[in-house]
């Protein structure tokens, strides 16, 4: 496992574990997959991963307990990391809902608490007031923010009056927006960005195609799976699989090595069994070459999904099997 380098209370792995799908039914997991997701966290720390990522939105509180309990006694160990809902995110709110997270993890202190989407009526001047509080108690640890862009990631600094050590944001070779500024400021600031999505939610393994799209209502309301999309991605897709065959490596190795080449980039790819985890670990070690990586730029700009409002009325009639 390879880690971030920056000086952290606990080093942070640059493969974490994302656990959106955790006690979330829209993933489509069964019911089995609450057992199987507390195999997946303890493999994870076999194989040296210290980043998981939680939310109290996930599951309604359910993803932070099945994490909570996954690691046992090793939550203190590693980088625990949940997002406050900013429904109304108010000093004496932000530190409620703080608690309440904190219990439903075991833990005595969150390793790192995020703001999960900026508000777009409440200013980060009281949510941060909230979060300074709560690191002063030594309930949190390190504070993080999500979807922010950089004007207010900057501004949230400014109302901590500390770093706001991450931003999580949607960040694959197909979501490159964060490379222009986002990115750069993390490097030239000592701060990181957390990949989400790294894997586009599985279109970039290569495993959908138009006849076989995946399951579950969340990828049912993602664009790229579109029958359109998923046929206009076989570029792409070959192009990994190319790269993938001379590294011994899959697409979705390939994929995260890709976000992973940005030293200050961390990615936290969701797993639906031991087995993806296992190779999203041993993706951290593989390094792109120079042509290798110029190679996947460029297949990812002549991917041309439809996507925003054109993509609306597919996805309608995708859902009404039209
Ligand atoms: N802050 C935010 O607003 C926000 C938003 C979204 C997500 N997140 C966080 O980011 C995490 C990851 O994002 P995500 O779950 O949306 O997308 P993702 O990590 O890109 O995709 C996860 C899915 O990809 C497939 N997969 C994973 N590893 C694989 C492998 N090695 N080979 C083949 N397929 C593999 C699995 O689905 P199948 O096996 O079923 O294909 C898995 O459920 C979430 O769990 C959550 O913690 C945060």
């Amino acid at each position: 496992m390879r880690f971030v380098r920056l000086d952290t209370p606990k080093p942070i792995s640059k493969i974490g574990l994302g656990t959106w799908q955790f006690g979330s039914r829209e993933w489509g997991y069964g019911a089995d997959y609450e057992r199987r997701a507390a195999e997946i966290v303890r493999r994870a720390l076999d194989l040296g991963v210290t980043l998981f990522d939680t939310a109290e939105l996930y599951g309604f509180g359910r993803s932070e307990r099945i994490l909570g309990a996954a690691l046992e006694d090793d939550r203190a160990k590693v980088v625990v990391a949940s997002k406050i809902f900013p429904l109304l995110p108010v000093a004496p709110v932000v530190q409620q809902r703080a608690v309440a997270s904190a219990a439903r993890l075991g833990v005595d202190r969150i390793d790192l608490y995020q703001v999960h989407q900026a508000n777009p009526v409440v200013a980060d001047t009281t949510t941060m007031r909230g979060m300074r509080t709560l690191q002063d108690v030594g309930l949190v640890a390190e504070v993080g923010v999500s979807n922010y862009d950089l004007r207010r990631w900057r501004f949230a600094e400014a109302a901590l009056g500390r770093r706001v050590l991450s931003n999580q944001v949607r960040y694959s070779m197909i979501d490159r927006g964060p490379e222009e500024d986002l990115i750069p400021y993390a490097e030239q600031a000592g701060r990181i960005v957390i990949a989400y999505s790294p894997l586009a939610q599985g279109f970039l393994s290569g495993r959908y195609d138009a006849s076989n799209p995946p399951s579950g209502a969340v990828r049912r309301a993602n664009p790229y799976f579109l029958p359109e999309n998923l046929a206009r991605g076989t570029e792409l897709i070959a192009t990994l699989r190319e790269v993938a065959d001379a590294h011994d490596a899959t697409p979705s190795q390939i994929a995260l090595a890709y976000v992973l080449r940005h030293p200050n980039v961390v990615a936290i790819p969701g797993a639906s069994g031991v087995e993806q985890m296992e190779r999203n670990a041993a993706a951290a070690d593989i390094d792109l070459a120079d042509d290798e990586y110029a190679a996947l730029v460029a297949a990812a700009h002549a991917f041309r999904p439809v996507t925003g409002l054109a993509a609306m009325p597919r996805l309608i009639r995708a859902r009404l099997g039209k």
